[in-house]
Formats: C-alpha cells, structure tokens, sequence
C-alpha cells in the first residue's frame, strides 16, 4: 500500500534499470543452481534418506507389525518387546502417543527395510546420535533401507510436537556385531 501514488502513473511500463536486471539474472541463475544442488546433494550428501511410502490404516499397519513382533521377539526389556528380525526382512515401527513401539535389535552391515507409521498423528522419527529425521504420519508407510555401520545402541526421540507426552515418547535400537 503506497501512502502516496507514484510520480508515473505508468509506472510499470518504465524500462528496468540495468542495475535490477543484472540482480534479477543473479538471483534467478542462483536459484536454479540451488534447485539442481538438491538432487546432486541427495546423492553426494548422505544426508537426505530416499524413503518409499504407501498408503496404509492403523489397523493395517499394526497388523503387519504384530506379525513381525510375534515371529521375531527374543526378549522383553522393561514391558517392551525386543525384536531381532533376520537380515533383509520387512521391520515395523510403531509410533503412537507416546512411545516407539517395539525396541528392535538389528544387525550391523546388514540391510533392512524399516517402515515406519503413526497410529494416531504425526511424529517424528529422529535417530540418536546419527542424526537421522523422518516424519511420521498417520495412513502413511514410510519404509527405508537401512544398513547400520556401527553396533551400539542408538536412541529414537520424537521430534515433532505431538501433546503433553512428547518429550517422553522415546525408543531404542540396538546394532549388534
Ligand atoms: Cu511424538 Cu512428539
């Protein structure tokens, strides 16, 4: 909103000062170097994950998880179950309000596909130390292959605000040897 008009009442048809050009051909080259930088560092980086996703249910997703934690639980740790699938298989993560359920126990240089979904609204999947985010959202699978590279034992909080448990809602992962 101007508090005066402009001196030109046509004022867009002014020619463009050579000044404005020269930043305007900067900004725009500059913007499609940072758009083509987003695909090259998704492969050079490490840092973006190349997730899969499919529409799923709660219902439907807690189903196949229970599965897999039927099969593959070797022992509780504190009411959780802690589950070791064999290398390569499907490996279910739940999040709800407000824990990751179940811990799982994985094997290093062996590859998973770890999916990941909501019961209830979103969350974030944050893995520490490492530093890895995904969002997860309800009606969603989101799967990623994972090759852990050093045993340990890696923690899951959640990163998105998600009601008055948040900052409890945290998981486990064990890497063994
Ligand atoms: Cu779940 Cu914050």
């Amino acid at each position: 909103m101007a508090i005066t008009p402009p001196s030109q009442r046509i004022w867009w048809k002014e020619p463009i000062a050579k000044i404005e050009l020269i930043w305007i051909a900067i900004a725009f080259t500059w913007g499609l170097f940072m758009f083509f930088m987003m695909i090259y560092w998704h492969g050079a980086g490490e840092q973006n994950l190349s997730n899969e996703a499919y529409k799923t249910t709660a219902q439907q997703y807690a189903r196949k998880a229970q599965a897999v934690i039927d099969e593959y639980t070797v022992r509780q740790e504190n009411g959780f179950p802690v589950v070791r699938p064999p290398e390569g298989s499907d490996v279910y993560l739940i999040a709800r309000l407000w824990q990751w359920w179940p811990i799982l126990e994985l094997e290093k240089d062996k590859s998973y596909r770890l999916h990941l979904s909501s019961m209830d609204w979103q969350h974030g999947f944050s893995l520490q130390p490492v530093n890895i985010n995904v969002q997860v959202h309800p009606g969603y699978d989101m799967v990623v292959t994972v090759r852990p590279d050093q045993a340990g034992e890696y923690g899951i909080v959640c990163n998105e605000f998600c009601g008055i448990g948040h900052h409890n809602m945290v998981g486990k992962i064990y890497v063994v040897e």
